[in-house]
């Protein structure tokens, strides 16, 4: 089963992410990306499509969350654009991830990946309750929507690594987890709640780690993404 580092470029402009993306120039490393709102909402869908022809495999972290009409018609126009992974909100429930796979699935032979998001890794428990009026354990939260999303037909969730395990357990091995919230040892955590290094979260199950400011803002962005994926991959 794939394993990678995905790059969170969050980044305001293209300048920005190529600047970025050029520091790995003679690293031999052409690094998996993510596009989050900042980026797509700045520079638009031909940001996608230039990071694609420098040949990057792109999540478009777009986190969508609507009825299901319009979810069904905006995955369509992202699925066109060639990505290799989108998302949903499981919140949105199941009609609404079922659509969005319908629209993800009308246009392309090959579709991309799409997970849902399960709770965000900067919600933590007394947040989920106090602001969502959710009183179950998280973790029974996030397996209960990765079930949903399954049922759905969705690929696999967005979580945080310290939920990988048990969603594999509910959903099983080839179900991918996706999960932000890596902090390298001793980096800060920031707005992040729940968080994990990456070898604790390879250990933990997770298949693909998203890692932003421990890379992006790093001293040395190749060096510390070259770390990440010697403590993720290993020996694989
Ligand atoms: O900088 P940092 O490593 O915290 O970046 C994590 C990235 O993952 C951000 O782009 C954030 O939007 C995204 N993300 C997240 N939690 C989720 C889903 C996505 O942190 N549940």
């Amino acid at each position: 089963m794939a394993k990678d580092v995905i790059v969170a470029c969050d980044f305001p402009s293209k300048e920005r992410v190529f600047e970025f993306l050029d520091l790995f120039g003679s690293s031999g490393y052409k690094p998996y990306v993510k596009i989050g709102m900042e980026l797509f909402y700045s520079e638009g869908p031909q940001i996608v499509r230039a990071l694609k022809r420098r040949g990057h495999q792109v999540f478009l972290d777009l986190k969508l969350h609507d009825i299901p009409n319009t979810v069904e018609r905006t995955m369509r126009v992202l699925s066109d654009l060639n990505v290799d992974m989108c998302n949903v909100h499981a919140m949105g429930s199941g009609p609404m991830m079922r659509a969005a796979l319908e629209g993800c699935s009308s246009t392309n032979d090959s579709r991309p990946v799409l997970i849902a998001i399960t709770q965000l890794t900067s919600t933590d428990q007394e947040t989920m309750e106090r602001d969502l009026l959710i009183k179950e354990p998280l973790a029974n939260v996030v397996s209960s929507y990765a079930k949903n999303a399954q049922n759905a037909g969705l690929d696999g969730v967005v979580c945080s690594p310290l939920e990988a395990r048990e969603v594999h357990k509910s959903c099983g091995a080839e179900f991918l987890t996706v999960t932000p919230g890596i902090r390298l040892a001793h980096g800060e955590a920031g707005d992040q709640r729940r968080v994990m290094t990456p070898r604790a979260a390879c250990e933990a199950g997770s298949d693909y780690i998203v890692v932003g400011r421990p890379i992006t803002a790093a001293s040395d962005p190749v060096a510390a993404y070259e770390y990440c994926i010697e403590e993720f991959l290993g020996n694989d």
